[in-house]
This record gives structure tokens, sequence and C-alpha cells, in this order.
């Protein structure tokens, strides 16, 4: 049976939002699993259970915090179809502006959902086109996850979410189906 991929997010002027499709086009187009794409709240996040697989994605806003969306649901998430779940990890921001909390949601939401006993999964080591002076996002050199800024760097982002997409299928075990 075709894997069924969760993909949550918050988003305030629509950059992740439009990442996010982007990542459920690529994934269906290597035929390996089916996505549904939707905003994070604490109603929809009791559809976690009926995927195999989750996604968030999180802008960072108002240096290092959450985007709103995410602000309001992650204190209220419990571990409910979070347990030995696989979460790959994806956002907006900007690393000029806010060099010192350049994506920080993806260590804000990486480290909470860990508690609640999910996997982080989609780990890259940040080459040298990241330029950031901080993350709460990097772990021991390793971000949690793919940052995007289309701030900065749009022309780099359709090839970030196409490698980092395939790192992922990868990782949740998931073969292409397609050629
Ligand atoms: C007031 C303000 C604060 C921001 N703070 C951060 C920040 O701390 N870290 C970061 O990486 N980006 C920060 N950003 C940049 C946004 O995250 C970026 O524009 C992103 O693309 C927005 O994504 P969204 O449309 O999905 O919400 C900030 C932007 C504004 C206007």
């Amino acid at each position: 049976m075709t894997a069924k991929i969760g993909i949550f997010f918050g988003s305030s002027t629509g950059c992740t939002e439009r990442v996010a499709h982007m990542i459920k086009d690529e994934i269906e187009a290597t035929g390996a699993a089916t996505c549904e794409v939707m905003v994070i709240s604490a109603t929809n996040a009791k559809q976690f259970s009926k995927f195999d697989y989750l996604l968030f994605g999180a802008s960072t806003w108002n240096i290092g915090e959450l985007q709103d969306d995410w602000g309001l649901t992650l204190p209220v998430l419990t571990s409910e179809g979070l347990v030995g779940k696989k979460v790959a990890l994806f956002g907006c921001g900007d690393q000029f502006g806010y060099s010192s909390s350049f994506a920080d949601a993806l260590g804000l939401i990486g480290d909470r959902i860990t508690e609640l006993g999910a996997q982080t999964v989609g780990w890259i080591i940040p080459d040298a086109s990241y330029q950031f002076e901080f993350s709460r996002g990097v772990y021991e050199g390793v971000l949690m996850g793919l940052p995007i800024d289309e701030d900065n760097q749009a022309p780099l982002t359709a090839q970030r979410v196409v490698n980092w997409t395939h790192w992922v299928l990868e990782e949740f075990g998931l073969t292409p189906v397609t050629a």
C-alpha cells in the first residue's frame, strides 16, 4: 500500500506554505507516497495518527519565535500520533536579517517533539551557501531540518527542496517507483 505523509505547516506570508506544496509535488512525482498538506492547529494535530510519516514546516518570527500557528499549537501538542513516528522539519527564515536566530523554529519544534516521542529525520550538514551566525535548529553542527531563505536566496530554493526531499524519503525508507 502507498505510504501516507502528512505535511503540517504554519506560514504568515506564504513562504513556508509554498515550500510545503513544492515538497508534496516532489514526493508525489516519485510515486513513493501520497501527501496531504494542512495548516498546523490543535484540531489538525489530532490527525497525526492517520499518517505513516510527518513533515512539519514552520517559519521563525520576532527574533527566534515560532510562527503564530505553531506558537499556539506546539504548547498543546501531546504524544498522540507522534510516538515512534519519523518527522522531518523545514521552514523559511532570513539568515542575513536575523543571522543569530535563523530558522530557530526547527530547533524549537524538533526539541519538543523529540520529548514527545517522535524521531526527527532529514538532518543536513549546512553547506557553504548558508551564512548565518547561529540557529537553534543546529545541533552539534548539523541542521535538524531544511531551512529555506526566500528573502535572500530564492534561486536556491528549488534545488534545496529537491535534494532534501529525496534525503527525507530515504530516511523514511521509501523508494521512488517512477524513473
Ligand atoms: C519582524 C520579523 C522578525 C523575523 N524574525 C526572524 C528570525 O528570528 N529568524 C529568521 O530566520 N527569520 C525571521 N524573519 C523572517 C521570516 O521568517 C521570513 O520572512 C520567512 O520567509 C517568513 O515565512 P512565512 O511566510 O512562511 O511565515 C523575521 C521577519 C520579520 C518581519
